[in-house]
């Protein structure tokens, strides 16, 4: 899909250090207009701090953001107004509010009560199981209906891009496929682009068009998503970790 589509927003040449720790070195990954493009690698490969690069919730000590191709300084509520939306990892639903009111709370950068209503209704089509749940307690929802409510609140405020960090965390095989099935869905009938972080290789790579894998702060391999079975790249960067996951 490169050179084809707009680029959107881009990640160029970022590092980011914790203390000591060098999270990200020298990162470059872009997003186009419609794409899904997969952030994989073992755990601790720095693909969580490259979405959070992203977004504005770590700083970078080198690097930039650019969004439709002019450099930002990424500040989370300016991307979320921008219409960038970050979904973090663990399912983070408020657990004593009711689904009705986690859904609500991706919208407070709407500018009125009707949109707000609108687009509930519309994540509600996407998200059928939720409907009976209105009502009820976040925190007594499956682990995969907390991960389909996350998504959902994300969706609310009708992002062009969707940060999302590993939905699958935690979450049965069935559930997983369900969860990126709907990320399909989400991105091909609202034209929504998703970056997705995963260190579960196959089953992302079923739905992304692009990714890049990751491994010990670096990008190591960027490739269409078909290319990367049999690379041999995958192997080396899983086996490395000792964390291999089909
Ligand atoms: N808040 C933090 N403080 C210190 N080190 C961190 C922090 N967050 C992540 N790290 C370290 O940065 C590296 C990359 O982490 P992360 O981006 O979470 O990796 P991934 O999402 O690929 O598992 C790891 O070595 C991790 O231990
Ligand atoms: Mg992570």
């Amino acid at each position: 899909m490169t050179g084809m589509n707009e680029i959107l927003l881009a990640l160029q040449n970022a590092s980011v250090q914790y203390g000591g720790v060098r999270a990200l070195e020298n990162v470059t990954t872009q997003i186009d207009e419609g794409e899904i493009v997969a952030l994989m690698g073992p755990n601790g490969a720095g693909k969580s701090t490259a979405l959070k690069a992203l977004f504005g919730i770590v700083p970078m000590t080198e690097g930039r953001v650019l969004w439709h191709g002019k450099k930002i300084i990424p500040v989370p509520y300016e991307m979320s107004a921008r219409g960038i939306t970050f979904v973090p990892q663990g399912r983070q639903v408020f657990k004593s509010l009711t689904v009705y009111e986690n859904l609500e709370l991706g919208g407070y950068s709407l500018p009125n009560r009707r949109d707000l209503k609108n687009n509930i209704e519309s994540v509600l089509q996407f998200f059928p199981g939720l409907k009976p749940k209105l009502g009820v307690k976040a925190g007594v929802l499956s682990g995969g209906q907390q991960q389909m409510l996350t998504i959902g609140r994300g969706l609310v405020a009708d992002p062009k891009v969707l940060l999302l960090d590993e939905p699958s965390l935690g979450l049965s095989p069935k559930i997983v496929q369900e969860v990126f099935e709907k990320v399909r869905e989400i991105n091909l009938s609202r034209k929504i682009a998703v970056v997705i972080v995963e260190h579960s290789v196959k089953s992302v790579l079923s739905i992304a068009h692009r990714a890049y894998l990751m491994s010990h702060g670096k990008v190591i391999a960027s490739r269409n998503a078909g290319e990367f079975e049999g690379s041999g790249e995958l192997e080396q960067a899983f086996l490395a970790s000792g964390t291999m996951r089909r």
